[in-house]
């Protein structure tokens, strides 16, 4: 828990200092209508605060858009907010996409419809990201994307809008170095390469595509051959996963030394099916995962998670929170200067109690 706190404390610093960059304007033109209409917009937050406050409420009404609740890991990060905003005064009311991005943009419109002062949305597609965003601009809301990253050119469209969450990339790195600590370095037949599977998020989320892609990546940058028995996509589910190991199991048997878990989620499911198939983690297989989720952080303390990779979801719920602020100040944000990254964490057995 400490560690938690120490790691969000940082990623906090660096995202103050991240933010100070993005205020920089491009001329000294732009620079001034950028101030008058922060200064204006600063002056509306502050009658808005005011108005909240002479009604005997809170900081303003937010809206948080989720992409289905029945997530794992989005419900910790849902929890997160929750607990930061009520803490912080403001009023607001949760929707849950249930994974159907028209079900997501009639919320938006019913958002905007009550006059919110800001959104949180984690989209339902990151495809829909075009849409999402002209909605709010034309709205004039000011909003924040968590979890599902746009690319820096759609969000450029929008000046009060910011994406918080964090860089993929590292953590698919971050699970190809826990296999590579291994005594093998995930070899462990030593027939000179690592055979894995690996179960996929939803490949329709930039999460799910940088982590199986850098995850293999740094076994191949430190010199390892490589051998991919199946990639399936899993959805970020925990049956799925349980139901492609399961079938992988069967069909490729001890070949398989790794086996990579785009989320924590699917690697329990993925457990299930290892021990029913008379495995054991760390001794004939790896087993890693992302989020440390609680059940996951169990698994790797009793040593049937080879490790996995802290999502911080505080972190982010903080950031997304911190970032919404400044943009209800009146802070718009340069192109190129919209995402907010906190750091991601290797989770092993020797580090894993400190997140539980
Ligand atoms: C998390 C997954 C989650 C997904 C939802 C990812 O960052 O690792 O557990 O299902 O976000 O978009």
């Amino acid at each position: 828990m400490k560690l938690r706190r120490k790691v969000t404390a940082l990623a906090m610093a660096s995202m103050m200092v991240f933010s100070m960059a993005a205020c920089g304007g491009d001329s000294a033109q732009e620079t001034t209508a950028a101030e008058t209409k922060a200064d204006a917009a600063t002056e509306a937050a502050k009658e808005t605060a005011a108005q909240a406050e002479a009604s005997g409420g809170a900081g303003g009404n937010i809206g948080v858009c989720i992409y289905k609740f029945d997530d794992a890991f989005m419900t910790t990060y849902r929890n997160a907010l929750q607990e930061i905003l009520e803490g912080k005064g403001y009023t607001v009311t949760f929707m849950d996409g249930k994974n159907d991005q028209a079900e997501q943009n009639n919320q938006i419109n019913n958002f905007i419809a009550q006059g919110v002062d800001a959104l949180i949305i984690n989209p339902v597609m990151t495809s829909a990201a075009d849409q999402i965003i002209a909605t709010v601009k034309d709205a004039d809301i000011p909003t924040v994307l968590i979890n599902r990253e746009p690319t820096a050119d759609q969000m450029s469209a929008y000046e009060k809008l910011v994406y918080v969450g964090c860089d993929a990339r590292q953590s698919g790195t971050m699970q190809g170095e826990l296999i590579l600590d291994t005594a093998n370095k995930g070899d462990i037949n030593g027939d000179g390469k690592v055979s894995y599977i690996m179960i996929q998020g939803d490949p329709e989320n930039v999460d799910a595509q940088y982590r199986t892609e850098f995850s293999v990546k740094a076994l191949t940058d430190a010199g390892m051959e490589v051998e991919e028995l199946d990639l399936q996509r899993g959805d970020w589910d925990r049956n799925k996963g349980q139901e492609i190991a399961q079938n992988d199991l069967a069909k490729f048997g001890n070949d398989i030394e790794v086996i990579f878990c785009n989320n924590d989620d699917m690697a329990i499911g993925a457990l299930q099916a290892i021990q029913a198939a008379g495995r054991k983690v760390n001794e004939d297989i790896y087993l890693v995962g992302v989020d440390a989720l609680d059940a996951a952080l169990n698994e790797v303390v009793n040593g049937n998670m080879t490790g996995t990779v802290l999502n911080d979801a505080n972190g982010q719920a903080q950031g997304a929170v911190e970032a919404m602020e400044a943009l209800l100040g009146g802070k718009t944000y340069a192109a190129g200067e919209q995402s907010i990254y906190v750091d991601y964490v290797k989770v092993t057995p020797e580090n894993a109690a400190d997140f539980q």
